[in-house]
């Protein structure tokens, strides 16, 4: 970001609608340039979707439910956004403000996969796992290339390379052995090795290839391909939400508005007004020359306005999804004493969908696990539950993996359920496409300006909303200097 410089200084009043990423990055970068913003914010924190629960902090449902966190001193629970690519702008305003980062350990070989429905009937180690496809596959390509299956599609030079890759990625036999897996120490150890006369004792028995790929552990490998979420990955020390904190305090306390909810947008000939109830219940109003409309499509679409109806038609365009998530206290940190997991995710096909070791804490007296973090129908069905039903469902999956221990230990949790928090509704949105509704958005409606994640190739990321404040800025800075 220090790369980004706004020429030419504008002294404009700019009211900015949200302080979640989008809107605290929109005042942050415009307030460089000199323009004088203001944010109203409906929630009485920064950040929006970026929260991080820690003990004392509340949560409210849409219902009216509450949940107060019981979190021992030092642990925190990233509800919202938790892991970072490298490539992403966000890593840049980690650096620029001041925020330090970590490693998030997004893929850990001493993981489990555990898909019961594929009949599992006990988790597996990931580097178990991907020994057993990687080897399986091995085999069969070795074979099909040797015996000249493949003779139409390879040279024999081809063919000798390509055996001798699989021969090392696949760890099998030779072409004596009929390039055989039988499994060897990537699997892992039932006993590890040690001193002396103790070589260690690998984990068996080695599942047949018909079984692994029935098992089907293998559909797993792909996620950690993705750009967005292959190792290193980071997060900031001390729970995410220190990229909005920071951000409003470069900002300064006076900027923000709190407690303030958008009631009215109304474009004027030459400028903007909006209607808000503040802290007080009092309804208020605020001009400025433009708006930056920096809130989830869905709330605005429930907002009055009167940007006309394809604006209205197009806010309500995108579909909105679900996630939620869980965060479990536990006395001890067995997860790291039994089983030698520090950081990283457990992937099955219950509806818990996965659970998250913290990369942060190693060693330490208690620690908090994630022990749900689901999307779409997984996600409502959790979402339809109470709390405490939320927590049983999910410590009586989450037992399947790690027995009774999981249930044993606990010592308190709070549940995420991002469709019902108030001014949010939802975890991110989807477009059916990007042209019509969505490039209508991107472009001014008067002098409403919009950002956010959703208005980004990079929906459901940080760097998605932060892009998004970019471009609008940008755009937004264009107009003043021409007109
Ligand atoms: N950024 C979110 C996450 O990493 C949501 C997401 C999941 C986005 C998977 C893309 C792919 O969990």
């Amino acid at each position: 970001p220090s790369d980004f410089t706004l020429t030419g200084r504008g002294a404009k009043k700019v009211v900015v609608l949200g302080a979640g990423v989008a809107g605290l990055a929109t005042a942050y970068e415009l307030g460089k340039a000199g323009y004088d913003c203001t944010i109203l914010e409906a929630l009485d924190r920064v950040g929006g979707r970026n929260w991080t629960i820690r003990g004392g902090d509340r949560l409210t449902e849409l219902d009216g439910s509450t949940q107060t966190a019981r979190f021992s001193d030092g642990l925190y629970f990233n509800a919202g956004p938790a892991r970072l690519a490298q490539w992403m702008v966000t890593v840049d305003y980690a650096r620029e403000l001041g925020v330090p980062l970590e490693v998030f350990t997004n893929s850990n070989a001493q993981a489990y996969i555990y898909n019961a429905n594929a009949g599992m009937t006990a988790p597996v180690r990931w580097r178990a796992a991907k020994a057993d496809v990687y080897g399986y596959v091995s085999e069969l390509l070795s074979t099909a290339t040797d015996s000249g299956a493949l003779d139409g599609k390879l040279t024999a030079a081809d063919k000798e390379r390509l055996i001798t890759f699989l021969r090392g990625f696949g760890s099998i036999g030779n072409k004596a052995a009929g390039f055989a897996y039988e499994g060897g120490e990537r699997r892992g150890y039932s006993v590890d090795p040690g001193a002396g006369e103790q070589p260690g004792e690998e984990l068996g028995p080695v599942p047949s290839l018909s079984e692994v790929f029935a098992s089907g552990v293998g559909q797993r490998f792909s996620f950690e391909f993705g750009y967005d979420q292959a190792m290193l990955m980071f997060q900031p020390v001390g729970g995410m939400d220190a990229i909005p904190k920071a951000f409003a305090a470069a900002l300064g306390k006076n900027k923000i508005q709190l407690r303030s909810k958008v009631t009215k947008i109304t474009d004027l000939a030459d400028g903007v007004e909006i209607e808000y109830q503040d802290k007080n219940g009092r309804t208020r109003k605020i001009t400025a020359d433009f708006c930056v409309a920096a809130m989830p499509p869905h709330i605005l679409a429930k907002t009055p306005h009167n940007l006309g109806p394809d604006v209205q038609a197009a806010l309500a365009t995108p579909t909105v999804n679900a996630a939620g998530k869980i965060g479990l206290e536990y006395r001890r940190r067995w997860w790291e004493t039994d089983d030698n997991i520090y950081g990283g995710i457990t992937n099955t096909d219950l509806d818990l969908a996965t659970i998250w070791y913290p990369s942060y804490g190693y060693g330490g007296r208690r620690g908090l696990v994630i022990g749900y973090y689901n999307f779409g129908a997984q996600a409502d069905a959790y979402a339809a539950l109470p709390h405490r039903e939320r927590e049983k469902r999910a410590i009586e999956q989450g037992m399947k993996i790690h027995g009774e221990k999981y249930r044993d230990e606990l010592v308190s949790s709070v549940s995420i359920a991002w469709k019902l928090q108030p001014h949010i509704e939802g975890a991110w949105v989807g477009w059916p496409s990007r042209t019509g509704a969505y490039q209508l958005l991107n472009k001014p409606a008067g002098h409403v300006h919009f950002a956010g994640d959703w208005l980004s190739y990079m929906i459901a990321w940080q760097a998605g909303a932060l892009e998004s404040a970019r471009k609008t800025v940008t755009d937004l800075h264009k107009r003043v200097l021409t007109s």
